[in-house]
């Protein structure tokens, strides 16, 4: 298995090239599942959850065809993905498949939504907590589908196809909406979607549904309207820039010092971080495509945090800003509100000298003047990079085991990292 080796100690400069959003285009790529016709991804970052998602929609009959690299491009400019779900001939997704990617269970909306029968496996748990998936379920059934669940899957049908309903989601689920939204296009009838998650992501998907010819009105709010049509048709749609490899490497450069710009990204996706950055003591500017992130001199605050669905403190940064207040003056105290057990960088942070003592939902992190190299690992995509995070200031040598971690929703990062004077290298395994 393939290792990073970093040498803390050397600051960022230079420009970083930010990667389409793996959480837009996983529910993109699985909204190509809605029509017969051919819709065409610009800007899909190459990462491990992209090509995973290709083998399961395979599976089911989808063609797909991913277009070489033009002249010019580098290795990070996105692919473009045509994907053409016109001969389906299975309508199940196995647990061998499913459980290898949460996201993939996404699938049962458009397949029960356009052919009336879905066989999906439950994900099962991981490693961030439970994560039932009792809202999607939930969901379809407003919408009229029969659900029965039966050796660990979960059967959806409707014959007669979907109809219009309404949907109140007792908790923001973002995966419950990008389901309601995708069964709800080609569903007789009104849907109202209620307590909606308003992420970019979100957003994102509508947008393409209606160059599809959806009718979507509200998405970015917490009220969502579609009105049904009887079919959808292709689309061209490029993915929204990734917010989250944003705010990391934001987080990197105020840990690390220098300045940054990350480039082909949008402040908005992402204020509530880049506010509590600027807190932290990190000078932010938006540029004509992007951002400047800048720490010259001046110490980390401690800040606290809440996470929160959008527009709030997103969970996917938390285990990455857990890192940076590692070395600030004073206790911050982070809470953890969307998933139960995200903490499992903790243990692996204090590794590398940090304090950081857990209570409930709470961490509270006291700053200490310096960390130290040392082997670690984590067992998920953002904890690993809360570790690189680390490592960039880390005295001597940490190295980070289990990268397919990192892989699965970092593109290039040692590569990004290097270029900006990051002692940082891939070993390979
Ligand atoms: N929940 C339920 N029942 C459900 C669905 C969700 O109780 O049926 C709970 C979850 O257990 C969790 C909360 O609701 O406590 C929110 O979960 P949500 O459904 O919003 O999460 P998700 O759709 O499974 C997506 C991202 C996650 C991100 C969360 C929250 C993708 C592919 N995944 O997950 O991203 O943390 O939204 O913003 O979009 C990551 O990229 O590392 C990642 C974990």
């Amino acid at each position: 298995m393939d290792r990073i080796r970093i040498r803390g100690g050397a600051p960022l400069n230079g420009l970083i090239p930010i990667s389409g959003a793996k959480n837009a285009a996983l529910p993109l790529m699985i909204a190509s599942l809605l029509t017969e016709d051919t819709l065409e991804l610009g800007n899909v970052p190459r990462l491990a959850d992209i090509s995973s998602l290709l083998r399961i929609m395979s599976n089911f009959g989808l063609d797909h065809s991913i277009a070489g690299r033009r002249p010019g491009q580098s290795s990070e400019t996105g692919q473009t993905i045509r994907l053409t779900a016109k001969s389906i001939i299975d309508t199940c997704a196995p647990y061998e498949l499913v459980s290898t990617m949460r996201a993939s269970f996404w699938v049962i909306a458009p397949l029960v939504a356009r052919f009336g029968h879905a066989k999906v496996s439950m994900p099962g748990g991981c490693a961030i907590g439970t994560r039932p998936v009792d809202l999607l379920i939930m969901a379809l059934a407003r919408l009229g589908a029969a659900i029965e669940i039966e050796g660990g899957y979960v059967i959806a049908t409707a014959p007669k196809g979907l109809r219009g309903g309404e949907i109140d989601f007792p908790k923001v689920t973002v995966g419950g909406t990008h389901v309601a939204l995708m069964a709800a296009t080609l569903a007789q009838g009104t849907t109202v979607i209620r307590n909606a998650a308003r992420e970019p992501e979100v957003v994102d998907l509508a947008e393409c549904l209606v160059k599809m010819g959806a009718r979507i009105t509200g998405a970015g709010t917490s009220e969502i309207v579609i009105e049904g049509v009887s079919s959808l048709n292709g689309a061209s749609h490029d993915v929204m820039p990734d917010r989250i490899e944003t705010g990391t490497y934001a987080m990197a450069v105020a840990m690390a010092g220098g300045d940054l710009v990350l480039e082909n990204t949008r402040p908005d996706y992402l204020q509530a971080a880049l506010d509590v950055l600027a807190q932290a003591g990190a000078e932010i500017s938006p540029t004509h495509s992007g951002i400047r992130v800048r720490r010259n001199g001046n110490g980390i605050q401690a800040v606290d945090v809440t996470t929160d669905p959008f527009p709030g403190f997103p969970t996917d940064l938390q285990a990455q800003f857990m890192a940076l207040m590692t070395r600030a003056s004073g206790t911050s105290r982070i809470r953890e509100t969307i998933f139960e057990n995200r903490f499992m960088h903790v243990q692996e942070l204090a590794r590398l000298g940090a304090h950081i003592r857990l209570d409930g939902d709470c961490a509270y992190v006291e700053g200490v003047p310096g960390l130290k190299g040392a082997p670690v690992m984590a067992t998920d995509l953002r904890a690993s990079v809360s570790l690189v995070i680390a490592g960039l200031v880390a005295e001597g040598e940490t190295t980070i085991n289990r990268v397919y971690h990192l892989d699965r929703g970092f593109e290039a990062l040692e590569a990004k990292l290097a270029r900006c004077g990051a002692e940082i290298e891939r070993l390979r395994g």
